[in-house]
């Protein structure tokens, strides 16, 4: 059984191949994305570590002149795609969106050369890709983080990853519609609306790019120009997770200087994320900075705080946190609690399970000892794709597939858990 679906999995990986990155899934997202690339290259790492290597390569060659990777790469016309390249108007040879994402590419570089095969290729292109990973991890701290707090925030939903979380309803209110004009979306016609942000959502997305796209995209205005600034708990340990990472790596390497200001990066983070806990939640939770008050939402965000390296007794209340979860769904982890009124099990963010923020939190819980809850996170991750298929994200509770089928980062977690776990039946 596991070997049928590690052989469905490379099938998925190899058909949304486009030879040097690879789309999300066909259709509904015919780009390259951020986040998705690099966790994709786990998935490749273990049948083709070159192929690994030039998924990470390929993005980081679209990174900005001042640090910034973005977070879609358009790197051939496709007009099924809203918002395309004439949207965001960044004014750059292969266009780009002009916002970033998750940054898990230090994670996913330190990872894959760990376990190489080719050691020596993988020195030789670690070594080209710490500095440009690095100058993105000073990016966000020096504009994402102007007052030097140790924790980024998010200038718009779409940069966390989890567009349409619960938590970032309040702040949403607080960005315009006006004279945002009318557009149509292209997702609806790909995936169920009902899986899918609503229509004002998007008009509020919108309107964000627009401003942002107003002011040039010079990202020493963007913070403070903008009505929207959350500080999330989950993005900010992706980030913390990543520089640990990279110090380890470029230490090893012999890039000292790169080794030092990762690590005081990731120390000053990992003390910041101590602001975010919630004694009522029993998770980390958001903070919105724009109206200085914290977020009191109870989503998957402050979970996936796992991982980074958060203080053992933290990562222990987590997993309790996630058993009081699991009483009320059938398969972890739902990515917003589903005794919460807002919780909508097929709704994008606002419920189901996303197989790589599983992964992520069980690698965290792993790390900080929590064996028997990571294990069950992955036996719960490998039971839903048995169940419903490689889909984009799934309801916790039934199971049903959401979103777009067929999709690469879900098939590259199912190769990653299996060739590197044993999964709990
Ligand atoms: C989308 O189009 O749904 C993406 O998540 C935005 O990057």
């Amino acid at each position: 059984m596991n070997d049928e679906l590690i052989q469905h999995a490379r099938q998925v990986l190899s058909d949304n191949d486009r030879g040097t990155y690879t789309v999300p899934t066909h259709g509904l997202y015919p780009f390259q994305w951020n986040w998705d690339s690099a966790l994709s290259a786990l998935g490749f790492a273990h049948f083709d570590e070159p192929r690994a290597w030039t998924e990470i390569e390929t993005l980081m060659a679209h990174q900005w002149d001042d640090g910034m990777v973005p977070h879609i790469i358009f790197h051939q016309l496709d007009d099924g795609y809203f918002p395309g390249p004439g949207v965001w108007a960044t004014n750059r040879s292969v266009p780009t969106s002009g916002i970033t994402q998750p940054p898990v590419a230090g994670f996913a570089v330190r990872r894959i050369h760990d376990r190489a095969a080719d050691k020596a290729l993988a020195t030789r292109k670690a070594k080209k890709l710490l500095p440009k990973i690095h100058a993105w991890h000073q990016w966000f701290y020096r504009c994402r983080d102007p007052q030097g707090t140790g924790l980024v925030a998010l200038l718009h939903p779409w940069e966390s990853g989890r567009d349409n979380s619960v938590d970032w309803d309040d702040a949403f209110e607080r960005v315009p519609t006006e004279g945002v004009g009318s557009f149509t979306r292209r997702d609806t016609t790909h995936a169920n609306p009902a899986h899918r942000p609503t229509d004002e959502q998007y008009r509020r997305y919108i309107w964000l790019v627009q401003k942002f796209r107003s002011l040039g995209w010079d990202n020493t205005l963007l913070h403070d120009a903008s009505p929207f600034k959350v500080v999330d708990p989950g993005f900010n340990a992706i980030l913390i997770r990543s520089c640990e990472d990279v110090a380890d790596l470029a230490g090893r390497l012999g890039l000292t200087e790169i080794a030092a200001q990762s690590r005081a990066m990731a120390e000053k983070g990992i003390t910041a994320m101590e602001s975010l806990w919630s004694e009522t939640l029993g998770q980390y939770q958001c903070y919105d900075r724009a109206a200085s008050k914290p977020i009191d939402s109870p989503s998957i965000g402050g979970i996936l705080a796992a991982f980074a390296p958060i203080p053992k007794a933290r990562a222990a209340a987590l997993t309790d946190r996630i058993e009081a979860l699991a009483k009320a769904c059938n398969y972890l982890v739902p990515s917003h609690d589903p005794t919460a009124p807002e919780f909508d099990g097929l709704r994008y963010w606002r419920g189901p399970v996303w197989l790589i923020v599983n992964y992520m939190i069980a690698d965290g819980l792993q790390r900080a000892g929590q064996f028997s809850m990571a294990n069950r996170i992955r036996a719960d991750s490998v039971r839903l794709i048995e169940h419903s298929g490689f889909a984009e994200y799934h309801d916790p509770i039934t199971a049903e597939p959401c979103g777009g089928a067929h999709f690469t980062w879900t098939a590259a977690m199912v190769i990653e858990i299996f060739s590197t776990y044993e999964v709990a039946a």
